[in-house]
């Protein structure tokens, strides 16, 4: 590895997953979430080896624009709106599937598409807010909005669509009431008998309602929404494949004695003597800061763990069980080794964010 921090990107297991998602939600279409540079695995490489979604879900037009100039046709859907108004040219000469969340964006998108007149209509998905606190329109405005859409000349179709705030926590009765009131919310609706979307990954994989879109995201990626404590509901409980493998090469190997300190505030004082390890990899490159003493890393076939606080560019590792360990050697910060969940949990933090956080300047290498 001639690179000093490598995330090397498994494409046959990003469509294992996409086929799990499917056994998962067999009567639903797949919308692949891919935003976040398909959280952080590289955008166009992740779509390519997703061929086989329905759609694919972005957050920016510049994703969007990104897939279709790497030539891919399939619908797209632009997860968080618009931003700027002057972005409404852009989405109608791509056909894009646009969410709106806010009822009073309505009468400024029938002013912009008049202008812009679409040469195709578009689709839109109405967001409503069931629970989530977040996005979307209250349940009360959904046949107002959904009417006012619909008998647009610019607006193809409309699918209604909400977010679960608790389906990482199934035995939430949160969820059943997220769930009554979207129906609710539908029902004035039923003669036009739209498209509904609901979950999400950590639905899909454990509640039976996804909607005739399902979402996945965190899922393709072979991470398990769930928490790392229930070991029942870890990836492979899934059979979901890990598809990303983060490697930094061992920069420099030393030996230090009892009571020396290790990198900046001495986090870390060795209670004995100890080989320590530095490791290319740092914060800028997405590795926490906050990452305490003992993050398990994996040298060889040997679980080791952090020592001192993560630098910039670099972090330390205990080398104590790994006397082979030499400067060259690799170090995996998470793969099929050491899920990136359980790297996750020990920082306190979730997989999304280790993943979508992934620097720029970490190579992304494709198998
Ligand atoms: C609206 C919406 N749908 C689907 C997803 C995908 O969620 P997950 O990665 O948990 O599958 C997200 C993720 O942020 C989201 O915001």
């Amino acid at each position: 590895m001639s690179h000093r921090a490598v995330a090397t990107i498994d494409r046959k297991a990003l469509a294992h997953n996409l086929a799990v998602a499917r056994r998962h939600a067999p009567e639903s279409k797949l919308a692949a979430i891919i935003k976040a540079d398909a959280y952080g695995h590289g955008l166009v490489p992740c779509a390519e080896a997703l061929n086989d979604a329905d759609l694919f879900g972005v957050t920016t037009v510049d994703e969007a624009e990104q897939l279709r100039r790497a030539g891919t046709s399939k619908n797209i859907l632009l997860m968080q709106g618009f931003i700027d108004k002057a972005d409404l040219r852009r989405i109608a000469h791509h056909n894009l599937q646009l969410v709106v969340h806010r009822a009073d964006d309505l009468a400024m998108l029938e002013n912009e598409f008049c202008k812009i007149a679409p040469t195709k209509p578009l689709t839109f998905w109405l967001k409503v807010d069931t629970g989530m606190g977040r996005l979307g329109i209250k349940p009360t405005e959904v046949e107002r909005v959904h009417l006012a859409l619909r008998r647009q000349p610019w607006c193809h179709d409309v699918v209604v669509m909400t977010h679960l705030a608790n389906a990482a926590t199934p035995d939430s009765p949160l969820n059943s009431q997220q769930l009554l009131q979207f129906a609710r919310s539908c029902q004035p609706l039923t003669e036009f008998a739209p498209e509904t979307s609901i979950a999400a990954s950590a639905a899909m994989l454990s509640l039976d309602n996804a909607g005739d879109w399902a979402r996945p995201g965190i899922m393709l990626y072979g991470s398990s929404p769930f928490a790392w404590s229930d070991s029942q509901r870890r990836r492979d409980q899934f059979d979901l494949h890990n598809v990303m493998t983060l490697k930094a090469q061992l920069i420099s190997v030393r030996q230090h004695e009892a009571g020396d300190s290790i990198g900046y505030n001495s986090q870390f004082i060795c209670p004995r003597a100890m080989r320590v390890g530095i490791v290319s990899i740092g914060y800028a490159d997405g590795y926490p800061v906050t990452a305490a003493n003992g993050t398990p890393v994996v040298v060889g076939n040997t679980r080791t763990g952090t020592v001192g606080r993560v630098s910039m560019d670099m972090l330390t590792i205990d080398l104590t069980q790994c006397p082979h360990a030499r400067v060259g050697d690799l170090v995996t910060l998470w793969g099929d080794a050491l899920p990136v969940d359980e790297v996750a949990a020990s920082l306190g933090i979730i997989s999304y964010q280790l993943l979508a956080g992934l620097g720029g300047r970490v190579l992304r290498e494709y198998c």
